[in-house]
């Protein structure tokens, strides 16, 4: 792992967005997409960065982490919508080229299945963009979920249905099953950049970076991944043991 800690979010989103650039340099990028607040602004400065140089987003592959159940694409909390909002429409990604779990297929088993064959098929995920949430959860694999789960459909925790009530409307119940990429799936592409902000993460990032590798905490996963990039700001970071003074904590490659 290589944790790099950064003054605050718009430093950290800065400093994503070089990195994801980095990779949809290369030919066939396959982009591993995550949702909620936290990579929001890394992908306006991707935009922004991507346009400058002139990159053609249309030319990249992408594979969203998770997705509600039950909710139609066009629903103003679905993934799929998050995504067109904050990423695809304003960088002209090719809708032919994104894939998003389906959580509203008749056979949602069989769709996972499907899920995971399309990222063999379009060769694996390059670099997998995570968040992390405040029960240490990696995707919608929560607490007990499986080191080598596949994507699956997964019932969400009270604590995940009250962090992202706040997305939804007062008496809208947020729904409680998600379609996610397993952490197997996850540990498979090539790169990982995890993201975290606030002190709300301190916790659960220092069960993820410092505590032991355990289902319990889905995210400490990263710790057996060979390329796993984790951007911290310095509240995220506030409860690490381990850091360099230079803002840099490199005590675990
Ligand atoms: C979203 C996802 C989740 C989030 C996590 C943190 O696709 O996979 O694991 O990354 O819940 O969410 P925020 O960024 O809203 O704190």
């Amino acid at each position: 792992m290589f944790v790099e800690i950064l003054s605050d979010y718009d430093a950290v989103s800065a400093r994503a967005a070089e990195i994801v650039l980095a990779a949809l340099r290369r030919e066939n990028p396959v982009l591993g997409c995550a949702t909620g607040s936290t990579p929001i602004g890394l992908y306006r400065r991707l935009i922004a960065l991507g346009n400058e140089e002139g990159l053609d987003f249309s030319r990249i592959a992408t594979f969203n982490l998770d997705e509600y159940v039950g909710l139609p694409p066009e629903h103003p909390q679905s993934y799929g919508r998050f995504m067109r909002e904050h990423f695809f429409d304003a960088a002209g990604v090719d809708p032919a080229r994104v894939h998003m779990p389906d959580g509203m297929a008749d056979d949602l088993e069989a769709a996972c299945a499907a899920y995971e064959r399309s990222i063999e098929v379009a060769g694996g995920i390059d670099l997998q963009i995570l968040g992390i949430g405040s029960n240490g959860h990696l995707a919608f694999n929560e607490p007990g979920s499986s080191l080598g789960s596949r994507t699956r459909v997964q019932a969400l925790t009270e604590k995940t249905l009250s962090d992202n009530a706040r997305f939804f409307g007062e008496g809208e119940a947020p729904p409680r099953k998600a379609v996610t990429m397993g952490l197997g799936t996850i540990m498979e592409a090539r790169k990982l950049l995890m993201l975290a902000s606030g002190t709300g993460k301190a916790a659960a990032v220092r069960d993820a970076l410092e505590g032991p590798v355990t289902a319990m905490c889905p995210a400490s996963a990263l710790q057996m991944h060979p390329h796993a990039h984790i951007l911290l700001d310095e509240a995220a970071a506030s409860a690490l043991a381990y850091r360099h003074r230079d803002g840099v904590a490199e005590p675990k490659r």
